[in-house]
């Protein structure tokens, strides 16, 4: 086990970053791509998840990308970043997105996403993490949380893996009916 010594705090590592959205983010419809808020995120996540290791990071998985509500041209968006979770040498970094409309004062919450950040060292292997200083109730709760999102989903691949080796096409197709969808092939 790490000494407590190499600890570090998440507020050492809490990131912000805010950008104007400006009309060549948009899409035909005249809203912000989903992309282009993703790549800010990416942004984010690595600025945080290397502060708190000191290392170069790469992106593993994300996790709960859900726009609850559009982006328009001209909003400032805001992405508030902190390490949540360390394991080894993943760090879970939650990100919670607003969009501030500064003409008529009103900031929405678009979403809260999670994504899973890995430290590389030189060779390009998994780097070990300092652990993490939970300073407050908030730290937490979201370390619990991110713990339990985490060990659901290695649980939720575990099933996907078993149900794909044990998969019986013939079987699965009675399952269809309902479905909005045309079999135009024999089986
Ligand atoms: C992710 C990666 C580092 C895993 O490497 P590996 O040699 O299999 O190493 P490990 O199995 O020890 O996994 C390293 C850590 O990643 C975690 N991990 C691996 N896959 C994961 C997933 N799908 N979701 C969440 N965490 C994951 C492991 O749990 C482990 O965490 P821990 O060290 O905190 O216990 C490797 O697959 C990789 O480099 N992928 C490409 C990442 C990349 O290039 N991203 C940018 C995409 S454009």
């Amino acid at each position: 086990m790490q000494q407590l010594q190499d600890a570090r705090p998440v507020s050492a590592s809490r990131t912000t970053l805010t950008e104007l959205m400006i009309p060549s983010y948009a899409n035909f419809g005249g809203k912000i791509h989903g992309g282009i808020l993703l790549s800010l995120m990416d942004k984010v996540a690595y600025a945080c998840a290397s502060k708190h290791s000191g290392a170069y990071c790469v992106t593993v998985s994300v996790d709960n990308v859900d726009f609850m509500q559009p982006v328009e041209v001209g909003e400032l968006i805001s992405l508030n970043a902190s390490v949540n979770y360390v394991g080894k040498s993943s760090m879970v970094v939650g990100i919670r997105v607003t969009a501030e409309n500064v003409k008529e004062r009103f900031v929405k919450h678009t979403n809260t996403s999670y994504f899973t950040m890995v430290a590389k060292d030189e060779e390009g292997h998994p780097f070990q993490v300092p652990p993490l200083i939970l300073e407050t109730q908030q730290d937490v709760r979201r370390f619990i949380e991110a713990r339990e999102r985490r060990r659901i989903y290695f649980q939720s691949r575990e099933l996907m893996q078993k149900a794909k080796q044990a998969f019986d096409l013939q079987e699965e197709v009675k399952k269809l009916e309902g479905e909005r969808c045309v079999l135009k092939v024999t089986l």
